[in-house]
């Protein structure tokens, strides 16, 4: 090419400004949460090293895993939380690590997911706060959710700006809010769970009350000038897939609305919302509770997800009575039965995701089943960024390569969810061991994202290279 005819730029490449903060290209990795935290929620160098690994592979920034706000949540334990003064002070010693010597941006995510409270110490009263009252046999411990009341979620709206005010204090770049995810603000918009019919629920305005307080204190605690985005399921999907849907005892979804849960015309008037709320950014996927195939596309691992409800079973009578019933067929075919509505998709969200840009001014982020160049630059024609989290476990160098067209030299990610099935149990990592020569060579490069030491030089510095996945 002459300089008179310079190829056209390539959007994931160019950087971009969102507030004050300046991301370097367009790729972001999003939350990928695990146990490397300290017991008490404060983050260790073991999870400094894990993000250090995106930032080394080239993302722009990176959007941490939900940082709890509420002190008594220890879910899944070893999971980080900011709910805290004392949690400051670890982040504030890592951040720099991971952002400065790539100029990586750091966004803090930020969340409570009431009664979808995975797992606990003991069982607790207060982990099956939400909305309203139910039930839901998937997702959470506790026996029955419970509505919490006035003084319940003016302390939950606190949580969140003290949470936020504590981010700013550590130095990350922004927050982000979690909406999506089955969690607690999620509880409060999707009609399919909250049946209340106060000030909080009713009506799709109301529903939206508790997430606009959230964003309104968040705001008050962190300053006009500081990043704050929310993380959006365009579309709640109650019904998929069926067999969670039969969990959450169906008669109780009688009119539509309460069936399906918000839509996407709702949720593009909620996104509006949120843009004269003064939020800067919305990252947008789908579905309700996590997993959900909406939000991670591909096979639901049922293996790994067995071994999350035993080790949880102690909890309650609905936990010990889930994790009978994955015992009582052959593990085949509950596989086969839990896999019905799970299918492998690229770009899951994005016309989702087209459908809220066109409506808003503020960036959107859109997320779920990227891993090639052709849907990443598809979904920068009207997106400003697209994050990914499988992809990046999977090959964490991907952004570099992607940005200079290198051919990939590890396997791609197979979607096979297991890692997400062993966020709570395991080590954080990729589980597919078709990707690997052995399953020593699989637990080497695990154990490699895992280290208090991070990468030194020296012999044992990098899995050996039986460890790396085979191209
Ligand atoms: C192991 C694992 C842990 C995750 N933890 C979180 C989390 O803490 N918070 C969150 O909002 N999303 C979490 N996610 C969801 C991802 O951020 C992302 O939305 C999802 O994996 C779909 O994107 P992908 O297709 O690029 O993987 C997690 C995903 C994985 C695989």
């Amino acid at each position: 090419m002459s300089d008179l005819h310079p190829m056209p730029a390539e959007v994931l490449g160019q950087a971009l400004t969102i507030g004050n903060v300046n991301f370097k290209n367009r790729l972001l990795r999003s939350s990928v949460g695990g146990r490397n935290c300290n017991y008490d929620g404060s983050v260790t160098d073991v999870w400094k090293n894990f993000e250090k690994r995106f930032a080394q592979g080239g993302v722009g920034g990176i959007i941490s895993t939900t940082f709890h706000v509420n002190q008594s949540r220890l879910a899944p334990l070893q999971y980080p939380s900011i709910a805290l003064q004392r949690h400051v002070f670890a982040l504030k010693k890592f951040l720099p690590e991971i952002r400065e010597e790539h100029g990586t941006r750091y966004i803090v995510q930020i969340g409570d997911p009431g009664y979808a409270t995975y797992s606990s110490l003991f069982p607790e009263d207060t982990d099956g706060l939400s909305a309203s009252d139910g039930f839901d046999f998937a997702f959470g411990y506790t026996n029955r959710r419970r509505a919490m009341s006035q003084a319940q979620i003016q302390e939950a709206i606190s949580n969140y700006a003290s949470a936020a005010a504590r981010v700013r204090e550590a130095g990350a770049d922004g927050v982000e809010i979690t909406a999506a995810k089955g969690y607690l603000i999620h509880q409060f918009l999707n009609p399919g769970i909250n049946a209340r019919d106060d000030d909080w629920g009713g009506s799709a305005d109301k529903r939206f009350r508790f997430l606009a307080c959230v964003v309104d204190a968040v705001r008050a605690a962190v300053g006009k000038d500081f990043l704050v985005g929310v993380r959006l399921s365009a579309a709640d999907h109650n019904q998929d897939p069926r067999l969670l849907w039969w969990g959450r005892l169906p008669w109780h979804f009688k009119p539509e609305e309460r069936r399906s849960g918000s839509g996407i015309d709702q949720m593009r008037k909620h996104a509006l919302a949120l843009q004269d709320l003064g939020v800067d950014f919305l990252h947008i996927t789908a579905g309700y509770g996590f997993p959900n195939p909406h939000d991670v596309p591909g096979r639901f691992p049922f293996e790994e997800v067995r071994m999350f409800f035993d080790s949880v079973r102690h909890l309650s009578a609905k936990a010990s009575a889930r994790a009978a019933l994955t015992h009582v067929a052959p593990t085949a075919w509950l596989d086969w039965l839990t896999n019905i509505g799970w299918k492998e998709a690229n770009a899951v969200n994005l016309d989702s995701a087209n459908i809220i840009k066109a409506a808003v001014r503020i960036p959107v982020i859109v997320n779920g089943g990227f891993q090639d160049r052709p849907d990443i630059e598809r979904a920068l024609q009207a997106c400003d960024m697209v994050s990914m989290a499988r992809a990046l476990m999977a090959d964490p160098d991907l952004p570099r390569r992607l940005i200079r067209r290198e051919a990939s030299q590890v396997p791609r990610c197979t979607r096979c969810n297991k890692c997400v099935g062993r966020t709570a149990t395991s080590p954080l990592g990729c589980y597919d061991q078709s990707r690997f020569p052995s399953q020593q060579a699989m637990f080497e490069a695990i154990m490699a994202f895992n280290r208090p030491d991070g990468a030194p030089s020296g012999s044992d510095a990098q899995p050996s290279e039986a460890a790396l996945p085979q191209a």
